[in-house]
């Protein structure tokens, strides 16, 4: 397995491209499987993820074709690929491929919507949750669609189609939200879904789907409403930036000091995120083609924050946040109110030298004067990206063992880092 060596190596100065959003490249890439016609999308992230998902829309029938290297693009441009579910020959979603990407559970809402069945492999837990799926089953049921369990299968029939419905759901589901939006789009009639995420990735979805001929109004509100159409054609569609890369990177040289060019990011992504920065220090500049963060001297001061569905503080972030404030001035209280387990950095950032005790879902960092290099484990994919960041300003060298959860969601990492002045590598196992 490989891992990553870094060295405490003083401020990052330079400009980092962010790349087309993970969370918005997979539901773009499950919702293309609702039409016949091609769907090309732009600014896809080479990232591990993205790669299991295309390996489970080949195993449904769905063609792709990725663009070779163009004129004036770079390695950290993002890909463009066309895709084409021309076919479906597959409505079975199998255990193998779903637990190895949990999102690819979400093809239950174009199978389901398109050939009228699904059988999806339950997606199981991961290391941040037990990541319970009733809030899909719950909706699709609403639309009409005939839904048991068996064999950690779920079975699911709509043999006359899906028929439009008004959904409350009792709590914010980023998931659930896509794939109510997804197979309502071909639903008869209109849905209306109530209490729906507003995750910029949601709007990029519903505008993706609204580019292929669905009719979907309120993206961006907790109330979307569908009028479901015939059939769904192709489109071309750009990938929204990543605002979690970004506010990693933001949080990576508010830790080390120095000034970074977000390139191709926009605020209104993550500005919780950005104020919460500009709290503990960070100095926030933006323009047109994106974001100058810059932390020159002052120290960094403590500060409290509650992760939250969109537009609160994202719990994408939590880990990386957890990391800066170990630096920080004073102490601050972290708490995370979205997935049950997500503190196992804790341990790992403790190993660096870090001030960290846990009550519950609290998490309270005590500043300390400065960290130590030391062997720490990647756990989950946002956890490890928060040892490299306190690695960044530990002294000495730290080593991040199971960098594959890396991999899942960071493009070019080292390589992004390295550009502005950090010692990193990867060593290839
Ligand atoms: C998406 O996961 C993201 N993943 C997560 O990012 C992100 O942390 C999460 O949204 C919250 O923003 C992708 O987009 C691929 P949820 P999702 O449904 O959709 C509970 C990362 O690091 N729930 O909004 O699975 C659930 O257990 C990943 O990139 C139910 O109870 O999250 C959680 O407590 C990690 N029943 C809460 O809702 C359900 O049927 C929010 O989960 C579904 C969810």
């Amino acid at each position: 397995m490989d891992k990553i060596l870094v060295t405490g190596n003083g401020p990052l100065n330079g400009t980092i491209p962010i790349s087309g959003a993970k969370n918005a490249a997979l539901p773009l890439m499950i919702a293309l499987m609702l039409s016949e016609e091609s769907l090309v999308l732009e600014n896809v992230p080479r990232l591990a993820d993205v790669d299991s998902l295309i390996r489970i829309l080949e195993n449904h029938g769905i063609d792709y074709r990725v663009e070779g290297k163009r004129r004036g693009t770079s390695e950290m441009s993002g890909r463009t690929i066309h895709f084409s579910a021309a076919e479906i020959i597959d409505t079975t979603a199998p255990y193998e491929l779903v637990s190895k990407m949990r999102a690819s559970f979400w093809v239950i809402g174009p199978l389901l919507a398109r050939m009228g069945e699904a059988r999806v492999s339950l997606p199981g837990g991961c290391a941040i949750g037990t990541r319970p799926v009733d809030l899909f089953i719950d909706s699709l049921a609403a639309l009409g669609a005939d839904i048991s369990i068996d064999h950690g299968y779920i079975n699911a029939f709509a043999p006359n189609g899906l028929k439009g419905t008004r959904y409350r759901f009792p709590k914010v589901s980023v998931g659930a939200t896509h794939v109510l939006m997804m197979a309502a789009s071909l639903a008869k009639g209109t849905t209306t879904i109530e209490n729906a995420a507003l995750e910029p990735e949601v709007v990029d979805l519903g505008t993706c789907l609204n580019a292929m001929g669905a009719k979907i109004s309120g993206l961006g509100t907790s109330t979307i409403t569908i009028e479901g159409v015939e059939k769904l054609h192709g489109a071309r569609h750009r990938v929204v930036a990543d605002r979690i890369e970004a506010g990693t990177f933001a949080m990576a040289v508010t830790m080390t000091g120095g000034e970074v060019y977000l390139k191709g990011v926009q605020p209104h992504l993550f500005q919780t995120v950005l104020d919460t920065l500009e709290k503990v220090g960070a100095e926030i500049e933006v323009d047109e083609g994106g974001i100058k963060v810059r932390r020159n001297g002052r120290a960094l001061s403590p500060a409290n924050v509650t992760t939250e569905p969109f537009p609160g503080f994202p719990t994408d972030l939590q880990a990386q946040f957890m990391a800066l404030m170990t630096r920080a001035n004073g102490t601050s209280e972290i708490t995370e109110t979205i997935f049950e387990n997500r503190f196992m950095h804790v341990q790992e950032l403790a190993r660096l030298g870090a001030d960290i005790s846990l009550d519950g879902q609290k998490a309270t960092v005590t500043g300390v004067e400065g960290l130590n290099g030391a062997e720490v484990m990647a756990t989950d994919l946002r956890a490890s990206v928060s040892l490299v960041i306190a690695a960044l300003v530990a002294d000495g060298e730290t080593t991040v063992n199971r960098v594959y959860h890396l991999d899942r969601g960071f493009e070019l990492l080292e390589e992004k880092l390295s550009k502005c002045g950090a010692k990193i590598v990867r060593i290839r196992d």
